[in-house]
């Protein structure tokens, strides 16, 4: 079952099967989650969490308090399977099933670029977060290698190329959704200013951008 609400495309059934198909490289991961500084005791929530990758590699290193929320039932379930210790919520970013203040770090790894509009999800994490709780995001960057990559991935060709195989299914299965991403990323820093948060770090990766910015302590 997939619920829809911000997203007006109906891509994240092509999520799904991308998302299975293409588990990233752990080791790239552990380097793109060590910028965020996460300690063992602190309480995180990874919105879509996907099929727990990320939560799985920060329980195993410790992180003990940590939830997952997704809109997809199948990747909760696959979460579920993967670390059954965690906890799992199937729910959508613009309603969170959880009170005020309640966590140190909201982890979005890959999600607000899904999303036609982000003030509603802003707001909610806003909500979640405790006062100088952290958002901690990686999202697309505008890149030029992400450019070529991209541009290769749209070829027919590309099928045939090894490495790109499984790259160009998840590229081709959000790409209304990269597009939008990448056309209003400038809204997204306007609106987190709006919410009063400050920016700890927004450091361009090779292909993303990877933020820290800090909810206000008012
Ligand atoms: C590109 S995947 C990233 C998954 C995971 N964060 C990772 O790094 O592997 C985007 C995820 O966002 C989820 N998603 C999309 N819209 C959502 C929403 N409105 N609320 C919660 N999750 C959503 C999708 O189901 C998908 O699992």
């Amino acid at each position: 079952m997939i619920s829809k609400s911000i997203n007006t495309w109906d891509q994240t059934k092509h999520w799904e099967e991308a998302c299975i198909e293409t588990r990233r490289n752990p080791d790239e991961r552990i380097r793109r989650l060590r910028f965020f500084r996460i300690k063992k005791k602190e309480k995180i929530l990874d919105l879509g969490c996907g099929d727990g990758l990320n939560v799985h590699i920060l329980y195993k290193k410790g992180v003990k308090n940590i939830f997952g929320v997704d809109i997809s039932d199948a990747l909760i379930k696959s979460a579920k399977r993967l670390t059954p210790k965690a906890k799992f919520y199937l729910a959508s970013a613009e309603k969170l099933p959880f009170k005020d203040e309640t966590f140190d770090v909201v982890l979005v790894d890959s999600v607000f670029h899904h999303f036609m509009k982000y003030r509603k999800a802003l707001g909610e994490i806003n909500r979640v977060l405790k006062k100088k709780g952290r958002l901690c995001f990686i999202e697309p960057h505008k890149s030029i290698v992400r450019s070529l990559y991209d541009a290769v991935c749209e070829l027919p060709i590309s099928k045939y190329i090894p490495f790109l195989k499984k790259r160009r299914i998840s590229y081709l299965g959000e790409i209304k959704f990269m597009r939008h991403w990448l056309k209003t990323e400038d809204d997204f820093y306007e609106t987190l200013t709006e919410l009063k948060f400050v920016e700890r770090l927004r450091k361009l990766d090779i292909m993303s951008t990877i933020g820290i910015y800090e909810k206000a302590s008012y």
